[in-house]
């Protein structure tokens, strides 16, 4: 099957090219994110390949159609850029990659935790200066801490065996209970009683209509003074003004997050030599106590590996049965 690959990166194509081998697809590669400027390049692939940040809304997905594509390959687990609606009224089936290590994720989480915890990011910078002074950098036992987690699937399912080996109580909040964390001890709970509970919080929820800003200015008071907040599941779980007042008063004691809800313009590239336009982004970036990666969770190269495996068996999959395993459905999207 002949692919466009949209939001390309060098590493993108040593992995699909690796994990084509068997396949004999044929894969061009396009470093832009598709848009309604760039949708055209879209035109004569019966399958496109799409990241994170590439929004396939109703008009998007009328004109891919309209040119002829008929599969989108998210190479994701999150499919809240796509309107799966709109995709089932095209005839465009949306496939994705459910799980390739929720393990990249939930380490990457505890990384968060502990760099704001230990306030390493700072340590980094002061001994490099060889400044060697201890204080300001007064962090706190996780042992004993109570974890409460947001959405225990495969992900909050990982973090929550690593905060159990930290010897954490263990708070969460689904709308469906995972067996795996009861066995280990965690507690389900209404949000209310998480928030009001927890030491640290970590969002591991979709982003779904329910879930949007989950985390306001109503969450937000009802947590614990000096509460840890992690987010490495979409930046739009979180409103973002109403953390930065959170900040402010000291109500959020720390920040880590490898999301953001603006990320798209942001994200993924070298600005370093620009000036950033998002004034949000640039005032979350002046608090000492708030660590942000852009949005490398899942960059392992166990996580590409599956990433590009499964992409590719999906596309397989649909060019010989019409059909796929992976494919994500509307009826999905609040589940
Ligand atoms: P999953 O589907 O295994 O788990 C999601 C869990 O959230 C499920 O248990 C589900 O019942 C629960 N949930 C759904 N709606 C909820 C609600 N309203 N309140 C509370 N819980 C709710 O998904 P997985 O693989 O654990 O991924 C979680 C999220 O992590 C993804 O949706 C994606 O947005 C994000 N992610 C971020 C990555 C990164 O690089 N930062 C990489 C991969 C995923």
């Amino acid at each position: 099957m002949k692919i466009g690959v949209f939001s390309t990166k060098s590493y993108d194509r040593v992995f699909l090219a690796a994990a084509n081998k068997d396949h004999g697809h044929e894969f061009v590669f396009f470093e832009v994110r598709i848009t309604p400027e760039t949708v055209s390049l879209a035109k004569g692939f019966p399958a496109i390949c799409i990241f994170v940040n590439d929004q396939l809304d109703a008009s998007m997905l009328d004109t891919i159609a309209q040119h002829g594509t008929r599969l989108v390959a998210l190479r994701c687990a999150g499919f809240n850029n796509v309107d799966l609606a709109a995709a089932k009224r095209y005839g465009v089936t949306v496939v994705r990659v459910p799980a390739y290590s929720p393990h990249s994720v939930a380490e990457h989480t505890v990384g968060l935790l502990l760099t704001l915890n230990r306030k390493i990011h700072r340590a980094f910078a002061r001994v490099r200066e060889g400044n060697f002074a201890l204080d300001g950098l007064l962090g706190f036992d996780i042992h004993g801490q109570s974890v409460g987690i947001i959405g225990t699937g495969r992900i909050g399912a990982e973090v929550a065996k690593i905060m159990y080996g930290f010897g954490c109580h263990l708070l969460a909040h689904d709308i469906r209970r995972n067996p795996e964390c009861e066995k280990i001890g965690v507690r389900y709970t209404s949000l209310s009683e998480l928030y009001a509970q927890s030491d640290i919080i970590t969002l591991h929820c979709p982003l779904t209509p329910d879930t949007y800003h989950l985390i306001d200015y109503r969450a937000l008071d009802q947590m614990k003074p000096g509460v840890v907040l992690i987010n490495t599941s979409r930046g739009a779980l979180i409103d973002t003004q109403a953390v930065i007042k959170g900040l402010k008063s000291e109500k959020i004691g720390y920040l880590g997050l490898d999301v953001y809800e603006e990320e798209a313009d942001l994200f993924f590239e070298d600005l370093s030599d620009k000036v950033i336009q998002d004034d949000v982004f640039a005032r979350l970036l002046t608090f000492p106590n708030v660590v942000i990666t852009g949005h490398q969770a899942f960059f392992t190269k166990n996580a590409l590996q599956k990433i590009a495996e499964t992409t590719v068996g999906n596309i397989t999959e649909f060019e010989r049965d019409g059909v796929c395993k992976n494919e994500v459905r509307v009826e999905k999207v609040t589940g």
